[in-house]
């Protein structure tokens, strides 16, 4: 398999604090990993220094054979890369379209005009908002909310897609809804990194996962044998609310 992402040592200290410590890891073309961990694990900081929001303070990132760890946030969406954030974000005052767009421009292939609008429109059917496509964002939903800046990473056609607790917060129903949307864009093809609490979702969508714990990786494999391991099992004890 061909790797797409490659983490190499990859450190990040605030202050006195080391968030993540030396955590290597690759993800092939096509795969879809599962990165779990207690809070405060480290994990949405990976995320971060892998998208460029934060700068590593050691290590390498290779993105498609590229360093990436030296490049801003804007770079790095431009080379393939799209994320969702856990705390979500949207600009409130623009509209649902409006704010697809948006990814549109900064993605790995610029585009404005009727064309963006069209390749919007495209992302809103795939996750089920093109109804609420003039609205401003802030009339949203937490759960339409949560698609549109899925739709709005999408728009970017990233090479490799982070959802950072996508699922998160949402009711039963609406967690099928959203497993089967992702388990959409993985059939497609996708290469994603999937950051998550609820253990029932990365065992539906995620064949192989990586395992955090006091921002150390202490775990990676298939998914079953890695859910057994001893010390993962310890790691999780103390956040029942995350079993
Ligand atoms: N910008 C920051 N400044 C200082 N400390 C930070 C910053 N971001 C994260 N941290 C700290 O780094 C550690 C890892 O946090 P991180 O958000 O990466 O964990 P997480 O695994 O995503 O947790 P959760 O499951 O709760 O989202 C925590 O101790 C956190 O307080
Ligand atoms: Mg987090």
């Amino acid at each position: 398999m061909t790797v797409l992402l490659q983490t190499e040592d990859l450190t990040k200290r605030f202050g006195g604090l080391t968030a993540v410590r030396g955590v290597s890891f690759t993800l092939s073309f096509g795969e879809v990993v599962g990165l779990l961990g207690p809070n405060g694990s480290g994990k949405t900081t990976l995320l971060n220094m892998i998208s460029g929001a934060h700068r590593a303070t050691s290590g390498q990132i290779n993105f498609e054979g590229h360093p990436i760890q030296n490049l801003r946030p804007d770079q790095i969406s431009k080379q393939g890369i799209a994320r969702t954030f856990q705390l979500v974000k949207v600009l409130p005052t623009m509209t649902v379209l409006e704010n697809t767009i948006c990814g549109l421009a900064f993605g790995s292939s610029r585009m404005w005009g009727a064309e963006a609008e069209g390749k919007a429109m495209e992302k809103l059917h795939q996750v089920g908002l093109a109804d609420k496509a003039k609205q401003p964002a802030a009339t949203l939903t937490y759960i339409d909310s949560k698609r549109l800046e899925l739709a709005r990473a999408l728009a970017a056609d990233p090479h490799l897609l982070l959802l950072d607790e996508w699922l998160s917060g949402l009711t039963p129903e609406e967690l099928q809804e959203g497993i089967k949307l992702i388990k959409s864009i993985r059939d497609a093809g996708a290469s994603i990194l999937i950051v998550e609490h609820i253990m029932s979702a990365i065992r539906e969508l995620c064949p192989r996962c990586i395992v955090m714990n006091a921002g150390e990786k202490i775990a990676d494999g298939l998914t079953g044998d890695v859910l057994q391991q001893q010390d993962v099992i310890e790691a999780y004890l103390g956040a029942p609310h995350h079993a």
